[in-house]
């Protein structure tokens, strides 16, 4: 998970890391209100967005009192920063910089390794900066055992050549951000820019961290930093479930058990739909994983059925430890307990452990909407089909 740079901010303050005040709006009149509590000179007004180039698309702007920094997130709070809408912006203090300088910390997964990387020419875009300078940019392997300790952050502002009567300092701050990265669980803890002040202070002025996903067991808080306003309700609603669903833009609803399976499913769905009319593709990426239970199988179609673009579902199982038996039962019990809500074409692919009786069970079952069909290239033909004729039907109605 991306953090917005207010949390990324506060996540900093809590380990030390030397940072300025800053506080969030969501509209003019809370910036201004902002602005006066911290009660500088100068305030900055930040679009909080997960995406680089903020300043230069407008969304980093100076104001010398309350009432311009209202008037500054007036016009950035709503703004459209590279597909993101500015929802909130931060109102930091204003900084006297004397230089900006470059900072990060990521997972080098290639050499399993962390990297740290410095630069005293920060504040630009690092992928120019790394391309048109590459001498620039310092490099640094760390140990994941030892982290960025100070004997790093020394060799760091070595080999940058960071001026003497800033060094210590500068190998604290370093080692703060190593505490963060290592404390919050981060691939990445990027700071550009790290500046240094009129008189003579090394700040985190903008802070960009990813966290692992994979270590949020560890730290039960993280929840409330989960950006809901950018997640996909049916995603959201499938996350409850703890469903692996992706929404997608077409018309095939898909079930599969296993991701490779799914997402040889989506190709073939996208293929046989690419000729049809209409040109049905699928609607979402669902893996329910090695048990599909009735519950699951349940809470997949349901997620699925609600969303109101799809025409056709096409579940494509593979027995393996799990039986098509148990499989076709769950579908009958996913069936039974959505009961009306069921109202779309299911096309049901089952293979491998117990086939035979997974598929009789549904023939048995007789349910109008399922359709059994052997082969998985026939059967995405037949889901495809399905929606295509609804869409068909449906833009013909619309015509009339
Ligand atoms: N609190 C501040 N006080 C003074 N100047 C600031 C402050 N925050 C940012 N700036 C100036 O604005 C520039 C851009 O700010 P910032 O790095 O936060 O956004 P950005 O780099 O444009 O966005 P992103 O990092 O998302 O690409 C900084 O390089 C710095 O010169
Ligand atoms: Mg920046």
């Amino acid at each position: 998970m991306d953090l917005f740079e207010y949390q990324a901010r506060d996540l900093f303050e809590r380990h030390d890391v030397p940072v300025l005040r800053g506080i969030v709006a969501t509209t003019p009149e809370e910036a201004r209100r902002a602005a006066e509590e911290l009660g500088t000179n100068v305030v900055v007004v930040k679009a909080q967005v997960k995406v680089g180039g903020r300043g230069k698309a407008g969304g980093v702007k100076l104001a010398r009192s309350p009432e311009e920094a209202e008037q500054h997130a007036r016009a950035i709070l709503g703004m459209d920063i590279k597909g993101h809408t500015v929802n909130t912006v931060m109102i930091a203090e204003g900084a006297d910089i004397a230089d900006e300088y470059y900072f990060s910390l990521l997972l080098d997964r290639a050499n399993r390794t962390y990297l740290a990387m410095f630069s005293l020419e920060g504040g630009v875009e690092i992928e120019t900066l790394a391309e048109e300078r590459p001498e620039a940019l310092i490099r640094v392997a760390v140990d994941p055992r030892t982290g960025l300790d100070e004997s790093v952050a020394r060799r760091i502002a070595e080999e940058a050549d960071f001026p003497v009567e800033l060094r210590d300092q500068f190998v604290n701050v370093l080692v703060t951000l190593g505490d963060v990265y290592r404390e919050a669980d981060a691939t990445l803890v990027e700071v550009n820019p790290l500046v240094k002040t009129g008189d003579g202070r090394i700040i985190a002025l903008d802070g960009k961290v990813t966290l692992d996903d994979n270590a949020d067991f560890r730290h039960p808080d993280r929840a409330e930093l989960v950006d809901e306003a950018a997640i996909d309700p049916l995603e959201l609603r499938a996350a409850e479930k703890h469903l692996n669903y992706v929404k997608l833009d077409g018309e095939v609803g898909i079930i599969g058990n296993g991701a490779g399976l799914v997402m040889s499913t989506l190709d073939v769905v996208a293929y046989a739909g690419e000729d049809l009319p209409g040109t049905p593709t699928p609607a979402n990426f669902l893996d329910i994983g090695g048990g599909a239970s009735a519950q699951v199988m349940a809470d997949g179609l349901d997620i699925i059925l609600s969303d109101p673009k799809v025409e056709a579902v096409f579940v494509n199982v593979f027995g393996g430890i799990t039986a098509c038996s148990e499989v076709a039962k769950g579908i009958r019990g996913a069936l039974e307990q959505l009961g009306d809500k069921a109202s779309k074409p299911i096309v049901v692919r089952l293979d491998g452990n117990a086939v035979e009786v997974g598929r009789e069970i549904l023939t048995e079952y007789d349910h109008p909407l399922v359709t059994v069909v052997e082969t998985m290239d026939e059967a995405a033909r037949t889901a495809a089909e399905r929606a295509s004729e609804a869409l068909s039907s449906s833009s013909t109605s619309g015509r009339n």
